[in-house]
């Protein structure tokens, strides 16, 4: 396990409750084509948790991924400080590029936990580990 230390403290029982939320809600995910259920779970400074999972779609590249529906989620509710997000699939994997721009425009200390289907964390690091070099908002200054 990567662990690199968040400027965002987060405890213990914090950390398991948001793996426990992402793992619950990826018995809904809508993943008909490639079976790989993901399950996202968003904390916001607010102390509130947003879930989210992957929903595919016939014509392919419309799916959406389990962290970008959480965090639509969140910001559709005027939630825009996010402060971590655990991602459970079946073998660990990590957020793709595109989901890390999302995160990127709201938080680049955010910390991501990703974790397997047995709830072990395979990597827990912040998102500027992630996505070295990113476009954010400063850029448009
Ligand atoms: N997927 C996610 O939900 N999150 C990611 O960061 C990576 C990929 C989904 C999209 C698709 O439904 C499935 O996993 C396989 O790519």
């Amino acid at each position: 396990m990567i662990d690199r230390k968040s400027k965002i403290p987060i405890s213990d029982d914090l950390r398991k409750k948001l793996i426990e939320v992402a793992s619950h809600a990826r018995q809904w995910a809508y993943a008909p084509y490639s079976h790989y259920l993901v399950g996202a779970a968003l904390l916001t400074e607010s102390g509130k948790i947003y879930d989210g999972v992957n929903i595919e779609n016939a014509a392919y590249p419309t799916t959406i991924c389990a962290e970008r529906v959480a965090i639509f989620k969140a910001v559709s509710e005027g939630e825009k400080d996010l402060s971590a997000i655990a991602v459970v699939t079946k073998n660990g994997g990590a957020p793709c590029g595109s989901c890390r721009q999302v995160m990127a425009e709201f938080n680049l200390e955010m910390k991501v936990i990703i974790a397997d289907e047995e709830g072990h964390i395979v990597q827990e690091t912040t998102l500027d580990h992630l996505l070295p070099g990113a476009f954010t908002p400063r850029d448009l200054k």
